[in-house]
């Protein structure tokens, strides 16, 4: 039988491809955050369509994410018309690695 050692290695692949909506769950960012909807922070949506296609995007997010973000959102609120619970929001306890893959994943949300 072929099929068995392939079947396997789809199933170590997959396993090691990282979730990303599960990985937001167990940061907390949902407790701030919702994909579409207005809470604490702006929704990872809107966050989408203000970023896709700047050249900076990932780095922007990245930087956000591991460094924290204060103020940019009051008037980028204003712009989309949602509402933000916060001024800012503080540094997260993800790595640099992890932050690329949540930036990658927020701006795939806009299409
Ligand atoms: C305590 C509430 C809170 C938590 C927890 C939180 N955020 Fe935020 N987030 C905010 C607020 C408030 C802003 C708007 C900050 C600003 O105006 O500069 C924001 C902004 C952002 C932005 C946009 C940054 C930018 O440069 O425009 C991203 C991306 C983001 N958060 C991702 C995350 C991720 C990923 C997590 C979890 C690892 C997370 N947030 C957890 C409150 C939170």
């Amino acid at each position: 039988m072929r099929i068995l050692p392939i079947a396997y290695l789809l199933i170590i692949a997959l396993s090691f491809a990282q979730d990303i909506p599960s990985l937001l769950k167990s940061k907390g960012c949902f407790s701030c955050h919702d994909v579409e909807k207005s809470k604490i922070g702006p929704p990872y949506k809107v966050v989408a369509r203000e970023y896709k296609g700047k050249p900076d995007a990932v780095k922007t997010l990245v930087q956000s994410i591991t460094g924290g973000s204060v103020g940019k959102w009051q008037g980028l609120a204003k712009k989309y018309g949602v509402r933000i619970g916060a001024f800012y929001m503080p540094r997260q306890p993800v790595s640099k690695e992890e932050a690329e893959k949540i930036a990658k994943w927020i701006l795939s949300l806009e299409k």
